[in-house]
């Protein structure tokens, strides 16, 4: 007998990008807990920027974009949504995440970004979070056309108090809270993809 519908729900497959390239960034460590608290149906994958060069607009044509950049937009492509994870400089988001969503973000209105489903978190060592990246990121991704999703977001402040020296995320409420919010960025992502989000619980 074939499968119904709802038993066929393809997993929702998500790009998570860190905002840091440091070996032990915080942000990091919050995508990799992630990917292991994702729900039945989600699937993360981390995308490392590290290989994106400066954007200069003379490499922005076909045959002259770096292989790193080509490489990002392909996974942006393939994925049915994103997940940031951005540290706070300076109040705002650091240039390596910004640098990555301008190359991302060509042609303008038509980029591997436009109408992407975008979940947003941010972790630091002080009491906010990240709180304010988080809401600039927001505008940058919403210049895309990307589909930010209007959720309160997830934002991990004391961060370092929340990890082990292995790098696991051992403070429980962080951990339900980020379940929780995983379930509700495949919802969301759902939404974008032509399935209800009774069928993404079904699936889950
Ligand atoms: C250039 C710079 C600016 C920073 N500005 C802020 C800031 O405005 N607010 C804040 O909470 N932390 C700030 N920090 C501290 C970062 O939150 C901290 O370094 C954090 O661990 C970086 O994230 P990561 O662990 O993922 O690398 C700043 C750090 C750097 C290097």
């Amino acid at each position: 007998m074939g499968y119904t519908k709802q038993e066929r729900v393809q997993p929702v497959r998500v790009l998570g990008v860190a905002g840091s390239l440091r070996r032990g960034s915080h942000n990091r460590k919050l995508l990799e807990a992630a990917r292991d608290l994702a729900p039945d149906g989600v699937e993360i994958k981390i995308f490392d920027l590290a290989d994106i060069p400066l954007y200069n607009g003379d490499r922005d044509k076909d045959q002259e974009r770096p292989e790193a950049v080509e490489e990002f937009k392909r996974a942006i492509s393939e994925a049915d949504a994103l997940l940031f994870a951005t540290p706070e400089y300076n109040h705002s988001i650091p240039g390596v995440l910004q640098n990555a969503i301008d190359w991302a973000s060509r042609p303008a209105m038509k980029s591997p970004l436009a109408g992407k489903p975008v979940g947003i978190m941010g972790a630091s060592p002080g009491a906010l979070g990240a709180v304010r990246a988080q809401q600039q990121l927001k505008l940058v991704l919403l210049a895309t056309l990307a589909a930010v999703m209007p959720h309160p977001g997830v934002a991990v402040g004391q961060v370092a108090e929340k990890f082990d020296n292995s790098g696991t995320l051992v403070h429980e409420p962080t951990r339900q809270f980020l379940a929780a919010f995983l379930g509700d960025l495949a919802q969301w992502s759902r939404r974008f993809h032509g399935e209800s989000e009774q069928q993404g619980r079904r699936a889950a």
